[in-house]
């Protein structure tokens, strides 16, 4: 099957379906509140839409632990809906892209069930299974840690052994040493495309291959073992083998997750020749404010275009990923600016990110400008990272727990997860029930609503900003070159495609900021093509930039 690369393209559009919309007031979203949606969705200009899990599933990690890949969530509805909610987008030109966890499953899953009832049951080389250390064999089989904080091992009595778990215990990792899990794993993508879907955005993707032996990995209260499992010794090799038996036969995407992959690792992971993923996501940026993602740090923006800049560099064969948000980082409205200048700091968040090359993705509410959620307490948070972390702090070090809650309200995940803003009404209209997380209460000012009416909200511009992009050649094939990379105020770059050139200038201050043009431009004419003030200089020279004021230019 020839591969169009149609992602090249695209416009990705993020649901995290339990919190996009309820369609029968039972306080969480479905698909058939998605199907609802469609419409505000095509009006948007995305192509594409990546659904977050929405397979059969205990919800211990919120889908992210499938106890069966085949079916629906009861929660979220049934096989007939989601035919509906794919030939609903079909037929308005958005493609549908899945999430694919199969790093590990949920412990409800059937071939856990089986795996864990005997040491000779045929499933039990489907996981890792191993011997406790120790006299009494009640140690862990090595130090690996869990993403999820504690021990990566579970011990499980019926068969007096332990088993692994790179995340929570209910998230057993799967063997894909196991050639029976690997053709498992190639069926369920099958399945799905003989559906409809367009592709998958695969979970933790990077930890699938783990080295012989599981060696003890080198001391990281956090992220201990990893160098015994990211790309792990097969990685490649089972990943084109998946390549082989499901993704070439269709004309589909693929885009990884790869939480500390580096530029050169990423290459070898993407280019196309490999036959391997088509994308993926890259983390580094995410870590400019934060450590591991999670611990809050001054933002430092000559950090930021350091990393983006590098990413842009990918060579020719490789295909690039732009995001800011999605459903495991808090907003980034108050990690990059001011929540005061929402207008103007999500509109030039926008500018920024999605005038460079790769395809864009809007996680849902970014292209409102939501932020992050103020006043959640130990009993309002949801998602089981906030939980263990705090109640871990509780156990281990009270004194710690002030600290916590502080990095929790900058970090934690449930940020991102609170239900969509769709107007004024109760609960922003997201149900007309009681919803499964907290409502950010700023919904009466940000919501869709609202925003629709206003011909100069943040929703309209993203409407501007993804149609300027459809068919926009300097934007897909253009070079990037940076002005002013050590600036700590001022974001600037070009793109250029034969001689078109796109100048784009943005400022992350909340103080106005002088500006030069960089030398050697010599502008004959130049359109401005986009902006997030009323107003903006009518040609290029040196000017002042108000707060977080973004600009940008066609140059001939
Ligand atoms: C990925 C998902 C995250 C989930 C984890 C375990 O990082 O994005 O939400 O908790 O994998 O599946
Ligand atoms: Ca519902």
């Amino acid at each position: 099957m020839e591969r169009t690369r149609w992602y090249k393209d695209a416009v990705i559009y993020q649901i995290y379906p339990r919190s996009f919309c309820d369609s029968n007031g039972d306080g969480i979203g479905d698909i058939r509140g998605i199907i609802s949606k469609l419409d505000y969705l095509k009006e948007l200009g995305v192509t594409c839409v990546w659904l977050s899990p929405c397979y059969k599933s205990p919800n211990d990690d919120n889908g992210y632990d499938i106890s069966n890949y085949r079916d629906i969530m009861d929660e979220f509805g049934t096989l007939e809906d989601w035919q509906e909610m794919v030939d609903g987008m079909h037929a308005r030109g958005i493609k549908l892209v899945m999430d694919l966890v199969v790093n590990h499953t949920s412990d409800e899953h059937e071939w856990f069930k089986q795996s864990r009832s005997s040491k000779d049951n045929p499933y039990r080389d489907y996981y890792f299974w191993r011997k406790g250390r120790g006299k009494d064999g009640k140690k862990p089989p090595n130090n690996w840690s869990s993403r999820f904080s504690g021990s990566a091992w579970e011990y499980d009595e019926t068969t007096g052994e332990f088993y692994l778990h790179l995340f929570s215990k209910k998230q057993p990792d799967l063997n894909w040493d196991n050639p029976k899990v690997r053709q498992e794993v190639a069926d369920i993508c099958n399945y799905w495309f003989e559906k409809g879907v367009d592709g998958f955005r695969c979970d933790v993707i990077i930890y699938i291959s783990k080295e012989a032996g599981l060696p003890n990995g080198k001391f990281n209260p956090m992220l201990c073992g990893d160098e015994h499992f990211v790309i792990g010794p097969h990685y490649h090799e089972y990943i084109h083998e998946l390549y082989e038996k499901s993704w070439s036969k269709y004309d589909c995407m693929t885009v990884g997750e790869g939480q500390g992959i580096k530029r050169k690792d990423a290459e070898s992971m993407v280019a196309e020749d490999r036959e391997e993923l088509d994308c993926i996501f890259t983390f580094e940026h995410q870590e400019c404010d934060a450590v591991l993602t999670a611990v809050p740090r001054p933002f430092k923006l000559s950090r930021l275009k350091k990393i983006l800049n590098n990413w842009q560099h990918l060579p020719d064969n490789c295909w690039n990923s732009l995001f800011l948000e999605n459903h495991d980082y808090s907003r980034s409205l108050p990690r990059f600016g001011k929540v005061e200048y929402r207008k103007q700091v999500a509109k030039m968040l926008a500018i920024v990110m999605q005038c460079q090359k790769g395809t864009p993705y809007v996680y849902q509410g970014e292209e409102i400008g939501m932020s992050n959620i103020e006043g959640l307490d130990r009993k309002d948070y949801k998602d089981i990272v906030s939980i263990n972390i705090y109640d871990l702090a509780k156990k281990i070090f009270p004194p710690l727990v002030p600290v916590v809650r502080w990095a929790l309200r900058k970090r934690a995940r449930d940020n991102a997860r609170t239900p969509m803003q769709w107007s004024a009404a109760e609960n922003a209209g997201f149900t007309t029930g009681t919803p499964w997380m907290m409502v950010n209460p700023n919904y009466t000012e940000v919501n869709v609503e609202q925003q629709q009416g206003d011909p100069d909200s943040i929703l309209n511009f993203y409407k501007k900003m993804i149609a300027y992009r459809k068919g926009n050649e300097v934007i897909r094939y253009g070079t990037f070159e940076e002005y002013y990379p050590k600036s700590e105020k001022i974001f600037c770059y070009e793109r250029n495609y034969n001689g078109k050139r796109l100048f784009i200038v943005a400022s992350f201050s909340d103080k106005n900021v002088s500006f030069k043009v960089p030398k050697g431009y010599a502008f004959k004419s130049s359109k401005l093509v986009l902006n997030n003030y009323d107003d903006a200089p009518v040609a290029l020279s040196s000017y002042v930039l108000r707060p977080y004021e973004a600009v940008v230019y066609e140059v001939e």
